[in-house]
Formats: C-alpha cells, structure tokens, sequence
C-alpha cells in the first residue's frame, strides 16, 4: 500500500510540473494564464510563444505521462501485496501512475491547481501502456488537424476515438486489462471533452482559434 502512494505521489508530481508556465515565465516573462486560451497546455504555448516553445512543452507534457506510467510504475515491480502477479499487476500500476500524471497535469500544485486539459499527458501515459490503439488515435489526431486546423477538434475527436479502437482491435491484451482501459479512458475522454468546454462553445459559434500554418515561421 506504501508503494502505490509513493507511485501516487510521484506521478502526481511529475504531472504537476508546470512545463507551460515555466516556459512563459524563460520566453517572455509571463504568465501564459493570462494569454491566449488561457490554458496551460502545449498549444497555447504555441500559439503565444512560437513553435520551439511548443515543441518543447509538447515533449515534456508527453514525457510526463510516459515516465510516470513506464518508469514510475517500475517501483512497484515484485513489491506489492496482491493475490494477481505478473504481467496483469504492472499494467494496472501503470495505468494508475498514468493517471496520477494527468491529474497532475490537469490541476497543478505548482499552478494553484490550475493546467492544461491532458492530451498530451494521457498520450504519453498511453503509450507507455499500449503503443497501438494510441498510434491510431494519433492518426486521427493528425487528420483532423491538418483538415481543420483546430487543435481542439482533432483532440476532442482523437480521445473519443482512442477507446473505441481498444475496443475494436483489442491488441495484446485480455479481457480484465482490455476492459478495464477502455473503461477508464473513455471515463478520461469524457474528462477531456469536459476540459474542453470553451473551445466546444468558440466552436460552435465560430470563434474557435485556428491553427494558421503549420510552417515554423516565429518562434
Ligand atoms: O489540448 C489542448 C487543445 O486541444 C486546445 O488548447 O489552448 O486552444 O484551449 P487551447
């Protein structure tokens, strides 16, 4: 039980490291809460500081979920008491570290519990977990986007998909694990579309924030 709250913790504050904000304050001396979207996500960091800072909160946020889920979880390996072993234990731990980053992610104690609205994290968190479904969700992440341009579409779309291919593939897995992540990250995908209220409302009446080139022209 000490384990998975040290695993708790850490996740949590690995998630928490507020990777946007630190950049505002390293770029141009703000705070990206008061610019933009307002969120604390790769995104608005793109839109606000250019495209390297993007580039770079994108990766930390990404990495986030994936060392939590992949090597945070690690801790757990061979030390806690449950009548499951192997295999099936580690990626139970693994999706709760993943999770815990999110978390971390989505309301920072760094940033008076204030973040971003997860993609990234959940991604990374994904991967460490399961590189095929997410592969797919990435797909029509990118789809969307390049159609589109708005980031929040291809993101609300891509997270209600990634279930939807566990479902459907169901690559590597058996029915506890299979099921109890698709469970869960539809339960995160409802998150993630909640998160994304504001820019469900911009969309709909047409105020939605484009992507206006993919080229790196500033930053
Ligand atoms: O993942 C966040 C993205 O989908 C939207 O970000 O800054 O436009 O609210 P933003």
């Amino acid at each position: 039980m000490g384990t998975l709250l040290i695993i708790g913790l850490l996740s949590y504050l690995i998630g928490a490291i507020p990777s946007s904000l630190w950049a505002g304050k390293v770029y141009k001396k703000i705070d990206l809460r008061n610019y933009g979207s307002g969120n604390l996500g790769a995104t608005n960091t793109f839109r606000i500081l250019g495209w390297k800072a993007g580039v770079v909160v994108g990766l930390l946020d990404f990495g986030k979920g994936f060392i939590a889920a992949f090597y945070i979880s690690g801790i757990a390996t061979g030390a806690i008491p449950t009548v499951h072993s192997g295999w099936e234990t580690e990626v139970f731990v693994q999706i709760y570290a993943g999770l815990m980053a999110v978390v971390g992610h989505m309301y920072s104690l760094f940033a008076n519990f204030k973040g971003g609205k997860g993609v990234l994290t959940a991604c990374g968190m994904l991967y460490a977990i399961e590189p095929i479904s997410i592969s797919l969700a990435l797909l029509v992440f990118l789809t969307v986007l390049f159609t589109s341009r708005y980031v929040s579409a291809a993101s609300i779309i891509a997270s209600i998909m990634y279930p939807i291919f566990l479902l459907l593939l169901r690559f590597g897995f058996d029915y506890a694990i299979d099921g109890s992540l698709m469970v869960i990250t539809a339960v995160l995908a409802i998150t993630i579309v909640v998160k994304h209220r504001s820019n469900i409302q911009r969309l709909l009446n047409g105020t939605e924030n484009r992507i206006r080139s993919f080229s790196p022209a500033k930053g």
